[in-house]
Parts: C-alpha cells; structure tokens; sequence
C-alpha cells in the first residue's frame, strides 16, 4: 500500500528531538522554528512530559468517557486557572477542527439558529462545518458547500453590523491571529465589536485559538488582548505538545444535556496527562512570559531589516512578509541553515517554535536571516 499523497514534503526525516531543535537520520541538528506546526509548546520531549505519558501509559492508556476520570476534572481545572477562566467549563476532543465544529454545533444548539459569520482569509478545519467556515473553495468538497457561512471582510466593523441586521446569527468565529491567512492580528477594537453585537443579539462569540492560544501570544488567548470574553474558546495544536487533543472552553451561560457532545477518544487518560504536563510546565516556566518576551525581541529585530514588506504577530506567532525577489529565503533557511520555520502564501515566513525559545536561538535566527535577505 501506498501514502495517499498529499503531502509535498521536504526531503528530511526528524529522527530525534529535545527542547528547539530536531535531528535528522544523520544526525544534523535544526533549529526548530516551525514548532511541528505551532504544535510544540513546551519543548520537544521536555522531561516532564515524557515522564507524566510514561506513567501514565505504565498505568491505563485508554478507558471511555463512560466512567469517571479524575484525571480530566484535573485538567479542567488548571486549564481554568492558567487561562483565567475558572467559571467555564470543558469539552475534549482530538483535534483542531473538531473543536471548532463543537464549538459551532453549540452555538446553534444554544440559540436554535443556523448563520455562521467567519471572515476572509481564515481557516478553521478540514471536517464538514469547520471547512465551510473556512475561507478557501479549493479544500471545500461540494457536500461541504452551505449557504450557512457568511464571510466578511477582516476588521470590517460597519460590514459586521450591517450582517446582524441583515441575518438571524448563531455565532461569529474568529481566529485571535489569522494563521493561514498570513498572521493578521484581530484588532482590539473589531473583537470588542464583535462581544458587544454578540451580546445586543444573543449570538456566540467563538475564539479560535488553535494556533493562536495557548500562552503562544504572550497571553494565554491572544483574544484576551481586547479585554472582553469570547463564549467559546477552541483549542488543538499547542495543548498537548504533540499528543494529538484539542478543546473547548465554554461560557458559564450554556448548559450541558447528555448526549449533546460526545466522542470516543476525547479526553482520554493519555491526552488529559500529556495536557496537565504542558499546563504544568507553561506555569512552573513561566513561558507565557518568555514568548512574549522573546516574541517581542524578535519582532523589533525584525523590523529592522529594510528588505522586508512587513512583520505581523504577537508573541511566538510571527509573519514576515516579503517581497518576491526574496521567495528562497525560507527554503535556505532551512538548507543552509538547518533552521524550520513554517509559511504562509505567496511570501509569508510564519515563526511558531516553542515558548521556551531562548534568546540565544532567536539571535541565531536572526543571523541565518540577515545572511539571506541582504
Ligand atoms: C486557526 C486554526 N483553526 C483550526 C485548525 C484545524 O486544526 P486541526 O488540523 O487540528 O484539525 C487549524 C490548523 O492549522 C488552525 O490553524
């Protein structure tokens, strides 16, 4: 049998891994920049973690959501702590885009109604709702096609008033920090628009924080920058630091029916410890400060370079645009430099390593870069 291709990959495979860099079967080191895709939070293989999944596995690995697990009440917990929001209650699923399906499912059941307002550029998943909220026709099947999703221009207040008039809205869902899209951040005031309309009509606000949360941009949701609630918080990526869970965070005001979420592998033992070691070591590292420390760093170093169009984020979440002249960059960082950063289209370097990333790797970076854009 062979891999159902569709994938283009690069010709290297990562054969051992600690803290921010990733070795290769022959044994070359990379400074890991890319973070597995905003996936690595706390570091590849971090003690800690490792130690926490090995008792746990050495313990039970898998059990159903039929009994109780003392080890999610645990995870909701200090998830509440560490975002700052202990009245809300959790969910668990496996992934990014089923997280946000969750999420849309439970607007709709909370105000009966069916129209989604999701923005240009934005992506929130492959599954079917997910997708149709997600603002690119080549990865929507027919069968995903809605007449549900309406999309907005970015940051277009008078456009987002005008479609609460226009249409009965279930929920708005935003991503903190446009990933795919480029890094776009959301602006303080358009979020704030979006709580207050929200609220006037007794719609849903959804804050997407797979790739943006999670203490990545120096807050633990990039959407608390606006200061006001989302309803719904929906999380993947950095939460388990390679073990594939995701989640939702909801508001107080929705009540729970059994029966109306569910899933066979959410929230199982592995996940919920591979979750609590993450949380753990965001806290006892204080890394929430680091990425906003280092994020900062390197964002300021950035604007430096006269090469670049411009540089975009927060925290650990970082674009740099550039212009065409300089399309290759990405590639010899990687090639020359044995450095991983991710991309957005057409000319995007995207910079989502780990929180833990030091001074030291930045300025690493930094030198790879200078080398390349002048
Ligand atoms: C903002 C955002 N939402 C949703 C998703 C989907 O997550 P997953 O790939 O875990 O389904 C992603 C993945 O890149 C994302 O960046």
């Amino acid at each position: 049998m062979k891999l159902f291709d569709v994938y283009p990959l690069n010709d290297i495979i990562i054969d051992k891994a600690f803290g921010s860099h990733v070795w290769d079967d022959k044994g070359t080191q990379y400074l890991d920049l890319y973070g597995g895709h905003a996936v690595i939070s706390i570091g590849h293989t971090h003690p800690h973690y490792v130690k926490r999944l090995t008792d746990q596995l050495n313990k039970v690995g898998f059990y159903s959501n039929s009994v109780k697990m003392p080890l999610q009440e645990q995870l909701a917990a200090l998830l509440g702590k560490v975002s700052g929001k202990e009245d809300y209650q959790l969910f668990l699923c496996n992934s990014g885009a089923e997280a946000n399906e969750n999420a849309l499912k439970l607007a709709s059941f909370y105000n009966g109604r069916k129209k989604i307002i999701a923005f240009r550029k934005s992506f929130h998943g492959r599954t079917s709702l997910a997708v149709a909220a997600t603002d690119n026709p080549k990865i929507v099947a027919p069968v995903n096609e809605t007449d549900n999703v309406v999309f907005l221009p970015w940051q277009d207040e008078a456009a987002l008033e005008a479609a609460f008039k226009q249409y009965e809205v279930a929920a708005v869902i935003i991503e903190g920090i446009q990933g795919v899209g480029g890094i776009q951040v959301a602006g303080e005031s358009f979020l704030r628009k979006i709580r207050s309309l929200c609220d006037e009509y007794n719609a849903v606000f959804i804050a997407d924080s797979i790739q943006c949360g999670y203490g990545r941009s120096g807050k633990f949701y990039s959407h608390d920058y606006a200061g006001v609630n989302a309803d719904i918080y929906t999380m993947a990526k950095g939460m388990g630091n390679g073990f594939p869970i995701g989640g939702i965070s909801i508001a107080p005001k929705f009540k729970a029916v059994y029966g109306m979420l569910g899933t066979t592998f959410g929230g199982n033992h592995m996940a919920c410890a591979a979750a609590l070691a993450v949380l753990e070591v965001i806290e006892q590292e204080n890394l929430m400060a680091n990425a906003a420390k280092i994020g900062n760093y390197l964002i300021e170093q950035l604007r430096n370079f006269k090469e670049v169009i411009e540089v975009r984020g927060r925290g650990l979440m970082i674009g740099i645009e550039l212009p065409d002249s300089l399309a290759n960059v990405k590639k010899d960082l990687l090639f020359k430099h044995r450095i991983f950063t991710g991309e957005a289209k057409p000319n995007v370097i995207r910079l989502l390593p780990s929180l833990a990333l030091t001074q030291e790797h930045a300025d690493q970076f930094l030198e790879a870069f200078s080398k390349e854009v002048k």
